[in-house]
């Protein structure tokens, strides 16, 4: 007979936080965020990859790309870079955030020395940059040949059809300065010779990248920056339990912190699979997330197998359709708790703290708040980071409205048979996604301050200045449906949907 669990599946909507006693020394500004990304034997050792904040981007092309890694870094998360792509391509993806220096530009308007005026105005245009270097084959890595600025030009004087070899301020003229020149040796260099950029040359004296003057300040370092021992951004990378033997050494290769395999649902033999090859080739040093599971046994199948953190969630992710395609899934809050006991549970037997990740369904800020009370030691978002500026899908204005789009995995545009594939033929028949738009919310770094402020605030009224803290002391009680109406805004008539408001939606 099936199996039927007591508790109804709930979602983190049913559940409130309870305030606890806040001690005076409890404020936001004491708050520590960090917590352990992989297994540890807590007690005896320390965590060997902690993140500073709770905090990771979902393993989706319409979330996480380079860009975003290295934003999402700055800040103190990590991103996974979608693996849905070429193993070249996501190789390249995870060398280009090892490679990032901040504030060392690669530019993307570059100008040849025969280039036109008219084509000079033109690239100005397209890309809004007023600083264009000029190398021999017109590439951002080429021989460099000049720079051309505004001051370098007078439309209402010259022709369009002048040459840039000509108005260029040429190469020897230029103070450059040598590939290994740190951020602040740069902006020295650009402080004693009063200029707005600097290029960067290697040996050969081609290009390497620009530094500006107006990004120095934005570009110093942040206290929570994820940076691996040699100061580089750290990126995880996605995998499938298909073509690890080749993926998996390519993202080494390049520089990977973190691998996780990424699967709709995880509790299968493949994921035992590709986590025992991983051991085999590489021991313990190169790091294995898996999952998705939604209860205590499937944790302890991929615990047991030897993965590094799980994955929890099926069917919550705001454009996942997999419980109505399917019929399987859990509510986000429950298989949260349950795994978590899970997890608490094996670490008493084992001494090994294999850490949870939340993973989908986080629509309020105060769900990470309640994710990690229940027990979760970080979360994971799509839908949220595919938001910003900095997530790779387009901006599109709506019905007056500026949008990002946003696709599942599972859905037809994205196609990524890999991660709904149970080992058998290649099989996505049907769709578990859905293609969307999001609204969009402006830069990472603006958005996850507010939130991260949020959710010290909560562990503040309950308390805590770190996460185990906040899960020990967390008083969390369930809502009725009328409760929540009680929550929000009530009774009163919202000043931007009341009659004739001018700026009605
Ligand atoms: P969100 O933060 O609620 O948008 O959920 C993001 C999570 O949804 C991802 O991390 C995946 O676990 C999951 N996901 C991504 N694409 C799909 C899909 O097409 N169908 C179902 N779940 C998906």
């Amino acid at each position: 007979m099936a199996y039927y669990f007591e508790e109804p599946s709930r979602t983190f909507n049913e559940y409130l936080l309870v305030p606890g006693h806040t001690p005076a020394d409890c404020v936001p500004a004491a708050v520590s965020l960090k917590t352990p990304l992989v297994k540890y034997r807590k007690g005896e050792e320390e965590c060997p990859l902690t993140l500073s904040v709770p905090m990771v981007s979902a393993i989706m092309a319409a979330v996480s790309d380079d860009k975003m890694a290295v934003a999402l870094a700055t800040e103190g998360g990590l991103s996974f870079i979608y693996g849905n792509q070429s193993i070249e391509d996501e190789a390249a993806m995870v060398a280009r955030v090892k490679d990032y220096k901040a504030g060392f530009v690669t530019s993307d308007a570059n100008l040849s020395p025969d280039m036109t005026l008219a084509e000079v105005v033109e690239l100005k245009d397209r890309y809004g940059h007023s600083t264009m270097p000029v190398t021999a084959d017109g590439s951002a890595h080429g021989k460099l040949l000049g720079i051309v600025t505004e001051r370098d030009y007078r439309l209402s004087r010259m022709s369009m059809d002048e040459k840039v070899a000509d108005f260029m301020t040429p190469r020897e003229k230029l103070v450059v300065a040598p590939a290994d020149t740190t951020l602040k040796a740069a902006n020295d260099i650009i402080w004693d010779h009063k200029l707005n950029s600097l290029p960067i040359v290697d040996a050969d004296d081609c290009l390497v990248a620009l530094v500006f003057r107006k990004d120095y300040d934005s570009h110093k370092s942040n206290p929570d920056e994820m940076l691996d021992s040699h100061k580089r951004y750290m990126v995880g990378a996605g995998i499938n339990s298909r073509d690890y033997a080749e993926r998996v050494p390519a993202l080494v290769e390049a520089g990977a912190d973190v691998l996780c395999i990424d699967s709709s649902e995880g509790y299968s033999d493949w994921q035992k699979l590709t986590i025992e090859w991983v051991r085999e080739h590489y021991g313990d040093t190169v790091k294995i997330g898996a999952g998705n599971v939604v209860d205590a046994e499937g944790f302890r199948f991929l615990a047991d197998a030897g993965a590094d953190f799980v994955k929890i969630g099926i069917g919550g992710g705001s454009i996942c359709i997999t419980r109505e395609t399917k019929g399987i899934g859990r509510g986000q809050a429950t298989a949260t708790i349950e795994v978590a006991k899970a997890r608490d549970e094996y670490f008493r037997e084992t001494g090994v703290y294999v850490p949870i990740c939340s993973d989908g369904g986080i629509v309020y800020d105060h769900h990470i708040s309640l994710a990690l009370a229940m027990g979760a030691d970080f979360v994971m978002l799509g839908r949220y980071f595919a938001r910003f500026d900095e997530s790779p899908s387009a901006k599109v204005m709506v019905n007056g409205t500026y949008m990002k789009e946003y696709w599942g995995e599972g859905s037809a545009r994205a196609r990524n048979w890999g991660r709904y594939d149970l080992g058998g033929k290649k099989s996505l028949s049907f769709e578990e996604g859905v293609d969307s738009y999001v609204p969009y919310a402006g830069s990472l770094k603006d958005n996850m301050a507010i939130t991260l402020l949020k959710l010290k605030s909560t562990m503040c009224n309950c308390g805590a200045l770190t996460i185990p803290e906040f899960q020990d002391k967390a008083k969390l009680t369930l809502v009725s449906a009328t409760s929540i109406v009680e929550g929000g805004a009530h009774d009163v008539l919202l000043k931007d949907k009341a009659p004739y408001a001018s700026n009605t939606r």
